[in-house]
């Protein structure tokens, strides 16, 4: 089965969230059910520049203009994926990241540079490249969303097409003036296409077009069909009815493997978690912590509204009060970013903070700290309570989205039966997320307990089998068809 999965971010060639990890791992695990995927992203210069690094084979092929764009395919292999990649400089070849600039302002053409991506997606997907077509076509998010569009509007064959929802507050909705130039035909400004409110909504016509829609956590794709939590689209996302599935990511268990991982200070197992003990002295130096008998808490996150961070900024002195140290790693709102700052400044050597993004701190983190709070206001999946899991960093998690799905609460049955694997509170608020950091340092002051805790968590199966498996049989299914 070929599959094209179309997508703005690709770990590890570029990356701000999760859906890199997800794009990036995922092709891996289906090539074990038989899949053999395509990713396509953007020539970021930061892909251009690892293309040349790697001295990648390269195979070009030239597209016909991409919304009035020159644009070629560059198709090559790294870092075990095989790769399209959209070389269109006059969209991609700029500063700053994959989306804002370098003072991280949003592109204003942002539309038209990943409608081209959507575009070039479609056309590939009909046999621009010759010798390829793929069975299925897999768009991740609004940005690659219009795939699906592009597809249904066109009278030639065409495969079947899934879209994914990573985060359905990304809606990618712009004004109508920008219709015209999408290259689409006039129908699809319609409320069964694109038309959305008298904007365009990118991930709303998709949704639309496509054949089946998925989202990234069981749990999630409960709460967005409600009209509390579908963000506007709980309505056509109800509509999908059986055509709209959540399934829960899984992590690369290879990257993320405490017993071989290359940036962490020592290496440990389930079954020999002591060495982990050189992983909590390394962070404590690192983030010039007081070295002391009471456990590390970690943030590693986008500091944002949705990851509920104000919370943990609101209660960091009642968290220092009670022995606990706090790291946090991230970036984000300037409010959240200066709360957690200011934390620090009254807290030297109990509150360690790095604003920025850094994976291999991410991963010494999770080695290092005995818990990872992720109060999420609403979360579609969430990996880093999977990263935790797979570190023995307790996730301490808010009961929203896929982390209600992914960690096992510590409640009395299942600290009894061996299976929890970490604290689940609700509702995420401040004082819910206190009552939680106080019944983690409890169950952490019982050392038979919590070595039993991070057993279990580090025997969680987070990997993508069982997912993998799921989307294999769902494009199978769609093939039929
Ligand atoms: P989201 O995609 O909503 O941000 P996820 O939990 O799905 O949330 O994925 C976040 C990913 O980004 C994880 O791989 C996490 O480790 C990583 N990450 C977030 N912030 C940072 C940071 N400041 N430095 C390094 N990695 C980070
Ligand atoms: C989004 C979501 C996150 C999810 C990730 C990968 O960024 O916010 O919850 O884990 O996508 O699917």
């Amino acid at each position: 089965m070929r599959i094209l999965s179309i997508a703005s971010e690709v770990f590890p060639l570029i990356k701000t969230g999760g859906l890199a990890d997800v794009a990036g791992a995922l092709p891996g695990a289906l090539a074990a059910h038989g899949c053999d995927v395509v990713t396509m992203l953007p020539g970021y210069p930061v892909v251009m520049q690892e293309i040349a690094r790697a001295k990648a084979e390269v195979e070009a092929f030239q597209l016909a203009p991409v919304l009035g764009c020159e644009a070629r395919i560059l198709a090559c292999e790294l870092a075990g994926l095989k790769l399209f990649v959209l070389d269109c400089p006059q969209l991609y070849d700029r500063l700053g990241g994959p989306y804002s600039d370098s003072g991280g302002h949003d592109f204003s053409d942002n539309w038209r540079r990943f409608a081209a991506l959507s575009k070039a997606g479609a056309r590939i997907a009909q046999g621009a490249i010759a010798g390829y077509r793929p069975d299925i076509v897999h768009a991740h998010d609004w940005q690659a969303a219009l795939t699906p569009v592009y597809l249904a509007a066109s009278n030639r064959p065409r495969p079947r097409t899934v879209l994914t929802i990573h985060n359905l507050a990304f809606q990618g909705n712009y004004p109508s003036q920008v219709f015209p130039e999408l290259d689409l035909p006039t129908a699809t400004w319609s409320i069964e296409g694109v038309e959305y409110y008298g904007n365009v909504g990118f991930l709303k016509g998709g949704l639309h077009a496509c054949d089946v829609v998925t989202t990234v956590s069981p749990t999630y794709a409960k709460e967005i069909v409600t009209d509390g939590g579908g963000m506007g689209l709980d309505g056509l996302l109800r509509g999908r009815g059986s055509r709209f599935v959540g399934i829960v990511n899984g992590i690369d268990t290879t990257f993320w493997n405490p017993e071989t991982d290359p940036a962490i200070a020592a290496n440990y197992s389930a079954t020999d978690i002591r060495p982990r003990i050189h992983d909590k002295r390394a962070i404590e130096g690192e983030f010039g912590l007081r070295r002391e008998d009471g456990p590390i808490f970690a943030v590693v996150s986008r500091l944002t509204w949705q990851k509920g961070l104000d919370l943990v900024a609101g209660i960091c002195s009642e968290i220092v009060s009670r022995g606990i140290r706090l790291v946090v790693v991230g970036s984000g709102e300037a409010m959240i970013e200066g709360a957690f700052q200011a934390a620090h400044s009254r807290h030297p050597d109990r509150v360690g903070v790095r604003i920025g993004y850094d994976e291999p701190l991410s991963h010494r983190v999770q080695a290092g700290a005995d818990a990872i709070l992720v109060p999420s206001r609403f979360e579609p999946c969430g990996l880093t309570q999977l990263y935790g899991l797979r570190y023995g960093c307790i996730p301490v998690v808010a009961k929203v989205g896929g982390l209600a799905d992914t960690v096992v609460d510590a409640n009395h049955a299942a600290v009894a039966a061996g299976a929890a694997t970490g604290v689940i509170f609700s509702p995420p608020d401040e004082a819910s997320l206190l009552a939680a950091v106080d019944r983690t340092l409890e169950l952490y002051e019982d050392a038979g307990v919590w070595r039993n805790m991070q057993a279990a968590a580090m025997k969680s199966d987070v990997s993508w089998e069982k997912s993998a498996r799921i989307y294999a049989g769902l494009y199978r299914d769609l093939m039929k068809e």
